[in-house]
């Protein structure tokens, strides 16, 4: 039986891409998305892998979410807690509502997804929890106070996670991109991109989101059983951590 493999925010950029690898090497993938119907279901038409609508940043609508994976699908493997949000703002124009935004959708949206499967996982002696940072929570970032911040505690949430999920065959790691080219990268002002930001990666261009996917894939399979609590940075050199 393939293993099954629940992706969040995976319809769209780095998560579609992170779909697709997934279902190519074999795993059975649900993807999960929050707002944009469209695109999500152009995604489901043209490679086969259902969607299913909620938002992360709302704990009982994971429960519901996930409940209705499992049933349709089976329990869920491998959880790719990907969804993510930025609010940029330099620290002094932040307001409240883009600090909370983005605590939510890219914080406690771990707790909640991965309480939802982790006892699971642990009862069946096989899990991998894989959370999506980012080299500005390794870094920091100017305009990102928010976004550092909630990509910082990934780090030090999937570290604990890790310590409990051991014994039972349940790893946490983080796989932190630099820049790669999403319409998340594509928001950022041309002149900051072209001025600040691609002249910091020595490797001379943006990432490609399937470089991620590859990441994710190696991270969920059987042979990675002994990773755990570690960070897989893919940035072209940006920061080597
Ligand atoms: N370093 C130093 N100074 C910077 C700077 C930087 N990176 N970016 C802007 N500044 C300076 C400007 O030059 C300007 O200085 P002067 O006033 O002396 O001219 C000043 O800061 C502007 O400050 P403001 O508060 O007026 O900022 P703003 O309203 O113009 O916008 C911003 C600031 C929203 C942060 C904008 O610069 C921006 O969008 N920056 C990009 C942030 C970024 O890289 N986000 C990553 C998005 S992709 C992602 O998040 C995915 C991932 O994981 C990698």
């Amino acid at each position: 039986m393939a293993r099954v493999a629940l992706v969040t925010g995976g319809s769209r950029g780095i998560g579609a891409a992170i779909s697709v690898a997934l279902k190519e090497a074999g795993f059975q993938v649900a993807a999960n998305y929050a707002g944009n119907d469209q695109a999500a279901n152009d995604f489901a038409a043209q490679t086969g892998i259902p969607v299913f609508k909620w938002s992360v940043a709302d704990f009982e609508a994971c429960q519901a979410g996930i409940a209705k994976v499992e049933a349709e699908i089976g329990p869920v493997d491998v959880l790719v807690n990907n969804a993510g949000i930025t609010r940029d703002s330099s620290f002094s124009k932040m307001t409240v509502e883009q600090w909370r935004e983005v605590m939510a959708t890219n914080l406690d949206s771990l707790f909640f997804m991965t309480k939802c499967v982790f006892d699971g996982m642990k009862k069946r002696g096989f899990g991998r929890i894989i959370t999506i940072g980012s080299v500005n929570g390794q870094k920091g970032q100017f305009g990102q106070a928010n976004y550092a911040a909630a990509k910082a505690g990934a780090i030090g949430f999937t570290k604990a996670l890790a310590q409990e999920g051991a014994r039972s065959n349940v790893t946490a790691n983080v796989v932190a991109p630099g820049y790669i080219a999403t319409d998340m990268v594509k928001a950022v002002p041309q002149e900051v991109l072209n001025s600040k930001v691609l002249p910091q990666i020595p490797v001379g261009r943006l990432g490609e989101p399937e470089e991620i996917g590859r990441c994710v894939v190696f991270l969920a399979g059987e042979g990675a059983g002994f990773i755990t609590g570690s960070t897989l940075t893919a940035n072209g050199g940006q920061y080597m951590a």
